[in-house]
């Protein structure tokens, strides 16, 4: 595979790939809502949900803004809605992100409690937890993973402190910060502006979902999430290119987490626009760090790697930008020094490895 060779997904696959932006009950595969559904339905062959594979038919990807938030409250929830069955959705999305060769993964979730199963915030972050740790414990894994606690736009000022409360509490074992997130047609942001400030004094590490839908991405609202010193952004669609917002995110160098195949499969960018006119490129070109993320790949069904291929197809990028764009996201971690330098290690040996190839071919492709 030549160094200015088109970046096909072969490669894309083999590069070692740094995932920011992925809501854990949106990366559940259908195949394994499925295992979920059948397991239910053999304990208790009345289990009143219709099997996955006809509520989230495969090969669907165009949900939009109206048809995705109630997946969850109407469906996924209600299916993974016990302690095993988080462990076993919460196993197969760290497996499957290892076997897209993701080599470090914040994965987010919305601390739920599910009084029927006994399940309180705690339990539900606990047994997270434990499943990320078994996870990064066992040496055949390359990928790490940490957590990140999701506040919804939907939550009180009380819940959004809780929230910040579990955060400074399972610090020491794995959530490394917290996100901002939820339909972006509701929800008044200001009242969370206590909760955020508190954790960025307090030290934890902050993301937002940004300027996601039009509604969402009033200046008011905008300057508001800017005032909370958010580490990095999400989505970031609906920003003038003119804006003082712009410049301002530039200014920081805000770290965006921008997911391409969402936002096109969704409808969510200005215009109806497709891959072509995805923001990536003009944010690219202002020189902000930038990790491409999948969001919710159980539901829009396209892998890290897709994402880094389609990114390169649309945007004119060989094999070494490729690489670079991967590596530009260590920067961004919220993750120990630690794990900062494994990840530069690992870019390190990957560069040279390409050059080492014949007329920059890399080795591992
Ligand atoms: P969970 O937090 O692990 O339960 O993942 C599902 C939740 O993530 C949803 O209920 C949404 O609140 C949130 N979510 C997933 N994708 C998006 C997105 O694109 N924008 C905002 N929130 C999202
Ligand atoms: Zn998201």
């Amino acid at each position: 595979m030549m160094e200015d060779g088109s970046v096909n997904l072969q490669f894309a696959k083999r590069l070692p790939k740094i995932e920011l932006h992925a809501h854990l009950s949106g990366s559940i595969s259908r195949k394994c809502l499925h295992d979920v559904w059948l397991q239910k339905k053999s304990i208790d062959p009345d289990f009143d949900l219709e099997d996955p594979l006809l509520a989230i038919p495969p090969g669907k990807v165009d949900y939009n803004l109206t048809t995705f938030f109630p997946l969850f409250s109407s469906y996924i929830y209600k299916l993974c809605n016990d302690v095993s069955s988080i462990e076993y959705t919460t196993a197969a999305v760290l497996a499957d992100f290892q076997s897209d060769n993701v080599v470090y993964l914040e994965l987010r979730t919305t601390p739920r409690a599910i009084p029927d199963a006994g399940i309180t915030k705690s339990t539900y972050i606990r047994t997270i937890l434990s499943c990320i740790a078994q996870h990064n414990a066992n040496p055949t894994n390359t990928l790490h993973a940490n957590l990140i606690l999701s506040i919804d736009r939907r939550h009180t000022p009380a819940e959004a402190h809780e929230i910040v409360d579990l955060a400074l509490a399972y610090r020491p074992h794995g959530v490394v910060g917290i996100d901002l997130c939820g339909d972006p047609s509701v929800g008044d942001v200001s009242a969370l502006t206590p909760a955020f400030r508190r954790a960025n004094r307090e030290g934890l590490k902050i993301t937002v979902h940004f300027a996601e839908a039009p509604a969402s991405a009033t200046e008011e609202e905008l300057w508001t999430l800017l005032g909370w010193q958010p580490d990095r952004l999400g989505h970031v669609i609906h920003v003038d290119r003119d804006s003082a917002i712009a410049r301002e995110i530039v200014r920081r160098k805000l770290g965006l987490e921008l997911c391409l195949s969402c936002n096109v499969r969704a409808n969510m960018l200005v215009g109806g626009g497709g891959y072509p006119e995805h923001h990536f490129g003009w944010w690219r070109d202002l020189g902000v760090p930038i990790a491409l993320g999948t969001d919710d790949v159980g539901v829009f069904c396209s892998e890290l790697s897709e994402e880094y291929r389609v990114a390169a197809e649309h945007f004119g990028l060989g094999h070494d930008d490729v690489r670079k764009l991967c590596e530009s996201a260590v920067d961004m971690i919220f993750g120990s020094d630690a794990e900062r330098a494994r990840l530069s290690t690992l870019y390190t040996s990957l560069e040279v490895e390409m050059r080492r190839g014949p007329s920059g071919t890399c080795q591992r492709c």
